[in-house]
């Protein structure tokens, strides 16, 4: 048995992995082609993700397949899902894609609502529903969605929400799962260093006043979700703060999130 990659598996397959323009996605296709696997690399920005693509098809000597899909329209949600289907290889699928939008439930853009639901729900169970006969004739695969801690603390609006939803289906996908080779995770960072924090005046504001301290970076959130798959954990908390903040009174967390949007 190989134990070049996280699973310990011989001759690594693909990894199917979204939002891999930035941030957590692209850590996860440095991480995993370091390992071996090819790689299939979802966003919209096709120009970023062939770039990326380019840099560790060379790096690593992997082969790489940069696929533009809007996943908030069924329309690419579907032609990500199709190609799922042809991949015989299918080794990971990380549903990574994810962004957060100003303003609560009742005074955000409702559209904006709407296309987060699709990406943080709606495409994660199309993709699932893809990838998991192939992982299961194989007898091997793992899955990760990319949840957060806002999952535990609820906070204004609909971001805690979809990601509380990301923690269930993976809890009880891996119970349906288990045994059968294929393993699910939902991993739930708390504040990271990537991209997420610039797409609105609203997010720069928020991350401007946080503690330095509490923010992690993508290579440990990426580090210690392979580590939980490893170990067959369904919800990985990465980083000790995350940990420590965890531990007080769900109460008094939830008297934090509620001042934070999203
Ligand atoms: N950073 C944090 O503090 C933090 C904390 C907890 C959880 N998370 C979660 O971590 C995941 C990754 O976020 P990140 O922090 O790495 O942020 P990021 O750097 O902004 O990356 C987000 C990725 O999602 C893709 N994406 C957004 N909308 C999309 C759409 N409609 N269709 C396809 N792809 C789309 C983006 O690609 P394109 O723009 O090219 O489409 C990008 O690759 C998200 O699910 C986020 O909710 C982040």
């Amino acid at each position: 048995m190989s134990t070049s990659n996280f699973m310990g598996w011989d001759a690594p397959g693909t990894a199917v992995i979204t939002g891999a323009s930035s941030g957590i996605g692209t850590e996860f296709a440095g991480q995993l082609a370091d390992q071996g696997f090819k790689l299939m690399l979802v966003a919209r920005r096709k120009e970023m993700l062939d770039r990326i693509g380019k840099e560790l098809a060379e790096k690593a000597k992997v082969r790489v397949e940069a696929l533009a899909a809007d996943l908030a329209r069924q329309e690419g949600i579907d032609l990500v899902a199709a190609r799922i289907r042809e991949l015989r290889d299918i080794d990971v699928l990380v549903n990574n894609a994810g962004f957060g939008i100003p303003g609560g439930f009742v005074d955000c853009d409702f559209g904006r609502m709407l296309d987060m639901m699709a990406v943080h729900m709606t495409a994660p169970v199309h993709l699932c529903r893809a990838a998991i006969p192939a992982m299961l004739d194989r007898g091997r695969g793992a899955i990760v969605n990319t949840a957060s801690l806002s999952a535990f603390n609820p906070s204004p609006g609909m971001y805690a929400p979809t990601k509380a939803f990301l923690v269930s289906l993976s809890e009880g996908l891996n119970s349906e799962l288990k045994g059968r080779g294929v393993r699910v995770q939902a991993l739930c960072p708390g504040f990271t260093h990537t991209g997420f924090h610039d797409t609105s005046d609203e997010l720069k504001k928020m991350k401007a006043s946080l503690p330095k301290g509490i923010w992690g970076t993508a290579a440990g959130v990426v580090g210690a979700s392979l580590a939980g798959l490893r170990k067959g954990k369904d919800v990985v908390i990465p980083g000790l703060v995350n940990k420590f903040m965890m531990a007080f009174p769900k109460g008094l967390r939830k008297r934090v999130a509620a001042r934070r949007k999203p």
